[in-house]
């Protein structure tokens, strides 16, 4: 089998162990184990002149390979334009969006960087497989270096309509150069439909044909057993007796504004107030690591936050219990999958998300026997495949207050009916599901047009 080129803007550091590591290393891991493959993108360092060549580590059959940023670029490139503009365009949120001409020469420069220095290290028969917003624009400069292999994209985040990314300066350019990818996949079909007629608008209607929706899952078996061994550790002993038999309901997020984080504190507040049998029956715990913290609009979010908790906290407490515990550290994910098989309620309730795999890895983590509630927003593209969740709208703290109310107050029997669908669904539709399904549409593709010089 020929071999596997993935390429990221993160690569995932080769001395993790499996149970650490995060969602594109767990979903691609099948895919690793069966073929050779090399791993290319940002080393996550930064310094003040980045070298031109890759550094490289060997595990197994995979091979490392990555290169720092340099400050300059690490500012314009990851901060300014994937971080300020891209993200909040893609999740549909083109008003806080921050353009400068600068932050894209950064994002084109270190796109041709990244490519240039790829090039070198390709075979004439591997197969390119580039993941995410920050790497549109890679397959075209590969392409402009003379590189014919097959090349697919995978869009982690949501694609939003038409009339938002066409409101996006360089939006032409971007639809452009996705138009040098053999196939093209997106989460969802809201999510394909939006991205084709974009192209089509762009001027790329045979790109548009290569679009296709494959939503990626978890390794839900491997999640549940990780989830059952670490239920009766000490942690998670800790954390029970520290409920003295009160319910959990638990949130786990990237410190990120498209989570729905104060909208999410709100209806935890909403609850206490308009159902007051609830006061002192339930304890929320968010688990939200800071995350781009040099983005100002991440650091205004935690500032929210840490008021609103304080607040509700401060309204509603008790000397023997407090409503809300906040973290905005990292919690090491089998101590969290600990944590959810304890919860009674997963509430996930992203404003927009391009999958959201924490609903997935809360309906994997279940005790079969005694499974909890999952509370999912109708806009995380997960919502799809979770049938038996309770869906709200993640604006409306009103929604989500009652959706917990009926949750909690949900007999056994509706709970098991509602997680067994959903449990089946994730193990059906898993990582190495989603991975096969993707590279069969690649590697079965036609290839894509010489593209004109
Ligand atoms: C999202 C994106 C990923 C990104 C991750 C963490 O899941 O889709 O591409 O890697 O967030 O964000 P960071 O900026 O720390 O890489």
């Amino acid at each position: 089998m020929s071999r596997l080129v993935i390429v990221a803007n993160r690569v995932p550091d080769p001395r993790e162990r499996g149970a650490t590591a995060g969602g594109l290393a767990v979903a691609l891991k099948d895919a690793l184990h069966r073929r050779e493959a090399l791993w290319f993108g940002w080393s996550g360092a930064t310094v003040a002149e980045a070298a031109a060549t890759p550094a490289e580590h060997r595990k197994g059959r995979v091979t490392y390979a990555t290169l720092d940023l340099s400050e300059e670029d690490y500012r314009h490139y990851y901060l300014g334009f994937s971080n300020g503009a891209l993200w909040p365009v893609l999740h549909y949120r083109l008003g806080i969006a921050r353009f400068a001409r600068e932050d894209w020469e950064g994002y084109r420069r270190v796109n041709a960087a990244f490519a240039a220095a790829l090039a070198p290290m390709l075979r004439p028969d591997d197969t390119i497989w580039v993941h995410d917003f920050h790497l549109f624009l890679l397959a075209a400069e590969l392409r402009k270096l003379g590189c014919r292999q097959k090349i697919g994209f995978f869009l982690h985040v949501p694609f939003p309509p038409r009339a938002v990314i066409m409101g996006m300066p360089k939006a032409e350019a971007i639809l452009q150069a996705l138009g040098a990818h053999d196939a093209i996949g997106v989460q969802t079909e809201d999510d394909a439909e939006n991205l084709r007629a974009a192209l089509v608008t762009g001027g790329e209607a045979e790109a548009a044909t290569r679009v296709g929706a494959f939503a990626i899952g978890i390794d839900a078996a491997g999640f549940a057993a990780l989830a059952a061994r670490r239920f009766r550790t000490k942690e998670v002993d800790q954390l029970r007796d520290s409920l003295a038999g009160r319910a959990l309901a638990i949130g786990v997020d990237r410190l990120d504004y498209t989570k729905g984080l104060p909208q999410r504190i709100a209806g935890f507040g909403k609850l206490l107030q308009r159902f007051p049998q609830h006061r002192s029956r339930v304890t929320f715990l968010q688990v939200a690591p800071v995350s781009r913290g040099d983005v100002a609009t991440y650091r205004a979010l935690r500032r929210e936050l840490d008021e609103m908790v304080g607040r509700i906290n401060g309204q509603y407490a008790e000397p023997d219990w407090g409503p809300i515990r906040y973290i905005t550290r990292a919690v090491a994910r089998p101590t969290l999958a600990g944590y959810m098989r304890l919860a009674r309620i997963g509430l996930v309730t992203p404003l927009r998300d391009g999958m959201n795999l924490v609903a997935k890895e809360y309906v994997a983590a279940q005790d079969p026997e005694d499974p909890g509630v999952l509370v999912l927003s109708r806009f995380a593209g997960a919502s799809g495949e979770m049938e038996g969740a309770l869906l709200v709208n993640p604006l409306d703290p009103d929604d989500i207050a009652e959706a917990l109310d009926v949750a909690l107050t949900m007999p056994a029997e509706e709970r098991l009916a509602r997680w067994k669908p959903m449990d089946a669904a994730i193990r059906a539709n898993n990582a190495s599901a989603w991975c096969r399904r993707f590279l069969a549409a690649l590697e079965g593709a036609e290839a894509a047009p010489e593209p004109a010089r």
